[in-house]
């Protein structure tokens, strides 16, 4: 097969949604209907439960259960699917935007009943920072939930993106009879049989067809025939252009838990989202169909066994052909590597691969060479754009408690933060360390593995900052001169850029005020003016 036919035959995605919308039910169905799985159950959640924060063994498990689901791959009528999992808990945030940036379209799940939840506003951000396509699925409709008019009233409003319903539904909760499928112009009647994967499909020819009154009664009828006379006249056809482009999301409704709209969702998807594309590095654009591989790392699991250091890191196929044992260039470091067990994820089955191509993802064992961002090349020195790192918000010093082990909690907290478990930042008198987190949750994983990992004994002491700001300026004196003036409020982040931690917002807008030829960056984005 030829690299376009490979490429052209790939999508890679990642579901995201407020936790318990209905994330990993979905993912899971997606893998039935794609034949990957045969049995409900299979993938686990791998949702850290709030119960379980001080229960470290139980972060563990947890941990381990979402390196197996960490990427799944199957095949679907000759398109190779691959989906990367987000964690759903809110403290590791972080991770799931940086998995974003691996993927090249994602399906949003909505819960009928709760609408936009904060969850969902954030991740909406993310993608509209890469222009990320997104297709909604309006999850639960087998429970009583809001008037889907309103939900999609509320997602345009909300979410700033224009939505077109491809799928509609009859009834909500104790009156749902099924989907309509405006896509292919086909009734889906629901019944709740949660095992049950092939679907009673009623093909009519339009919503006038007489087959309709038989199939789901006059009454629903005649409400469907005003919906979609609404929606006809309200909605503008359905535009793929425009969802490519990240500005127009189609909207499915199904009822995951029932297998119940989520065939619709995948025949669509194969159809519309995209397959990989081009990306930008610091020199220029690299397409997928040119013959030199390149990639980058998003992601780095740990050995959950303390008597294995090695990791897994996780690198996104971005051109060319990956191949088994062949020296790449690790830009960074400047150094050539290879891979003699590069590992694919099919499904829930891990095995060594010899080739893989844009769109797939690949884990690498890895003995601390690399950090999320890092970029592999045939040879040439670039860097791909846009891992976001945002800044902190709960900020704490790390204080060694055991002065004969310093040495194993320098290397343990550089290497957990090249992971992406924190942001460390360095501070002036005594090279003091500041470790920035989005929760509370990363604390215990941080303490816990320095201890059973590099055997290191820490403690942590709040900080009231509220913010880290990366700074640029046309006239680099002035950021000399605010340094000097903030000295006790400025550090040093890994890569050795200047970072102001303002302790309140007030104290941000002031210095904002006082120096309006410096910039404050709350996310690394800045980092493409750099350049
Ligand atoms: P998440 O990954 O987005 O956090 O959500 P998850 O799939 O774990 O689903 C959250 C809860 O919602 C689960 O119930 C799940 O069974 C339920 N659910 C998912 N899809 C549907 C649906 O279409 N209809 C209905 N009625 N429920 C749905 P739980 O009680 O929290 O967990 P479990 O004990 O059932 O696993």
């Amino acid at each position: 097969m030829s690299l376009t036919e490979e490429i052209n035959k790939r999508r890679t995605f990642g579901i995201i949604s407020h936790p318990d919308a209905g994330k990993t039910t979905l993912t899971e169905k997606l893998l039935l209907f794609g034949g990957a799985i045969q049995t409900a159950g299979a993938v686990k959640s791998n949702k850290i439960k709030k119960s379980a924060t001080s229960d470290f063994m139980e972060i563990e498990k947890q941990r381990g259960i979402s390196v197996a689901t960490s990427v799944m791959a199957f095949n679907y009528k000759d398109t190779k699917i691959n989906i990367l999992d987000t964690p759903g808990h809110k403290d590791f945030a972080e991770d799931t935007y940086r998995t974003l940036t691996a993927v090249d379209s994602v399906i949003m799940v909505i819960d009928c009943a709760n609408g936009v939840e904060e969850q969902t506003k954030k991740l909406m951000e993310v993608c509209r920072m890469r222009n990320t396509p997104v297709i909604v699925f309006i999850n639960k409709m087998d429970r009583e939930g809001q008037d889907p008019f309103d939900l999609l009233d509320e997602i345009e409003s909300t979410l700033d993106i224009k939505v077109r319903p491809l799928s509609w539904p009859i009834g909500i909760g104790a009156t749902f009879k099924g989907v309509y499928n405006m896509f292919e112009q086909h009734l889906n009647l629901f019944d709740s049989n949660k095992t049950k994967i092939e679907r009673d499909i009623v093909s009519i020819k339009s919503v006038e067809d007489p087959a309709l009154d038989e199939n789901i009664g006059e009454k629903a009828a005649s409400k469907l025939r005003e919906d979609i006379e609404l929606i006809e006249g309200v909605y503008e056809e359905f535009n793929p252009q425009l969802y490519l482009e990240g500005k127009l999301a189609p909207v499915f409704f199904g009822s995951a838990l029932n297998n119940f709209g989520v065939q619709e969702l995948l025949d669509a998807f194969i159809q519309i989202a995209p397959f990989p594309k081009s990306r930008t590095t610091d020199l220029r654009e690299i397409s997928p169909l040119e013959d030199k591989f390149s990639g980058f790392i998003f992601k780095i699991h740990a050995n959950l066994d303390p008597k294995h250091r090695d990791r897994i890191a996780f690198l996104r196929i971005c051109s060319g052909k990956f191949e088994r044992n062949k020296f790449y260039q690790h830009v960074r470091l400047n150094k050539n590597l290879k891979f003699s067990n590069p590992t694919s994820f099919m499904a829930q089955d891990k095995s060594v691969i010899d080739e893989a191509f844009p769109g797939d993802v690949v884990g690498l064992y890895d003995s601390g060479n690399f950090k999320i961002g890092d970029t592999l090349t045939e040879g040439e020195m670039m860097n791909f754009q846009g891992i976001p790192s945002f800044s902190p918000e709960i900020f704490k010093e790390l204080i060694n408690k055991d002065p004969m082990k310093t040495k194993q909690l320098e290397k343990g907290i550089e290497q957990l933060t090249d992971e992406g478990v924190a942001q460390l930042f360095t501070q002036q008198p005594g090279n003091r360390k500041i470790i920035g987190t989005v929760g509370e949750l990363q604390f215990e994983v941080i303490q816990y593995r320095l201890k059973h990992e590099y055997g290191a004994s820490a403690e942590f002491q709040a900080k009231s900052y509220y913010k880290a700001c990366w700074m640029t300026s046309e006239k680099p004196e002035k950021i000399d001169d605010f340094v000097k003036r903030k000295a006790q409020y400025i550090a040093t982040d890994k890569d050795g850029n200047l970072v102001f931690l303002a302790q309140t917002a007030f104290l941000l807008q002031s210095a904002q005020t006082d120096y309006p030829e410096i910039t404050f960056h709350t996310t690394s984005e800045f980092k493409r003016e750099l350049v």
